[in-house]
């Protein structure tokens, strides 16, 4: 059955690493229509505003996104299409699996984990006032409805996912009623889930322990603030946020990303890394229930990397076309 994906192709190396995923995912037999929506600069410059109405209405249709990195100005400009987009779809759960792989420079070996991280509220509300001058005051907001849905989220994914363990990570003990309801919201839900054994962490020892024993953790489920540093601490321990994954997640709509930027710097030079979208490509073939396929393309992508073929930035001297070349070939002939 075909299947009609929302494609954002996004800024800077965005076209290059999407054009990349998109042969390497149809070579691994995904039978995919694209839709292709522009978002961020490029759709500024064509459309006026960084988010067309066409994109989530796109989005809303085909319940399914692959989007590339958009260029975020930073100080003044539009607001961040990202944001954005999660909180006009509510994209409640963002999603970073974290894994090693072969031949990809890292501090750490057997790193296995996932970081489920709540999209919507915490300090990330937005509600923030000067009380007087020189006082200014931002709310953390917990609800226990946010918090029993991510969590709800976080424990049938790890169901479904096989994974046998889950750490609620919080500061429970100094923001006793904000994160105390985190963790009660998860200590409920879990209670429904036997299979999974429950545990919790306070984030400033979980920091520690992760740059310390990453091995030992499964599924870490964090509120926003928390979860947006220790996604990116996580990806670190393996190799960085060029081979990292990551996904944001409503109760109908998916968008799948990579969660690099657009690399002005190296944008339209064909030396872009396709690693971490190819792998999001990865994560939507799953949430399609195209797991053979998915297949595929995981154990070519470890086949060639394994072989030593990578791009600049993992220390090889392949250019995308070059490494998606590998890639398509190690698909056709396995
Ligand atoms: P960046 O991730 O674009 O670049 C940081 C460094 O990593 C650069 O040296 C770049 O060349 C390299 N790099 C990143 N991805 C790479 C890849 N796939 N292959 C090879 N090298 C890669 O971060 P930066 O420079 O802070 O941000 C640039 C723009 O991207 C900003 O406008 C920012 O707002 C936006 N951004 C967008 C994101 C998204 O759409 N998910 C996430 C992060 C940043």
């Amino acid at each position: 059955m075909t299947r009609t994906i929302t494609l954002i192709e996004g800024d800077g190396i965005g076209p290059e690493v999407t054009a990349a995923v998109v042969r390497v995912l149809e070579a691994a037999g995904g039978d995919f229509e694209w839709e292709r929506h522009s978002a961020g600069t490029t759709a500024m410059e064509t459309h006026g505003v960084p988010l067309p109405a066409a994109v989530l209405d796109s989005i809303v249709r085909n319940k399914v996104a692959l989007k590339g990195p958009v260029t975020t100005p930073v100080g003044g400009g539009f607001r961040s299409v990202n944001v954005e987009l999660r909180k006009a779809l509510d994209l409640f759960a963002a999603l970073r699996p974290v894994r090693n792989l072969p031949n990809v420079p890292s501090r750490f070996q057997g790193v296995d984990l996932v970081v489920v991280r709540e999209n919507t509220e915490g300090l990330y509300s937005g509600i923030e006032h000067e009380v007087v001058d020189g006082v200014v005051e931002s709310l953390k907001v917990i609800t226990r409805v946010a918090s029993t849905r991510i969590a709800r989220f976080a424990f049938d994914y790890a169901r479904a996912h096989g994974r046998r363990r889950m750490t609620v990570v919080h500061k429970a003990n100094i923001m006793k009623l904000s994160d105390g309801l985190f963790l009660e919201c998860c200590r409920q839900v879990g209670s429904d889930y036997p299979d999974v054994e429950l545990d919790d962490r306070i984030i400033d020892a979980l920091c520690m322990q992760l740059v310390l024993r990453p091995e030992q953790y499964d599924v870490l489920i964090l509120e926003n603030l928390y979860g947006d540093i220790v996604s990116d601490l996580a990806a670190g321990l393996v190799g960085g946020l060029g081979v990292t994954p990551g996904a944001n997640l409503g109760h109908e709509l998916a968008v799948f990303e990579a969660v690099h930027g657009s690399a002005p710097d190296i944008a339209g030079r064909g030396i872009a890394n396709p690693c971490a979208l190819l792998q999001s490509g990865v994560l939507m073939m799953e949430h399609l229930g195209l797991r053979e396929e998915a297949g595929r393309v995981r154990r070519a992508l470890h086949a060639v990397l394994a072989g030593g073929t990578r791009t600049a930035d993992l220390g090889g001297t392949a250019s995308t076309s070059e490494f998606t070349d590998a890639l398509v070939g190690e698909i056709e002939s396995g």
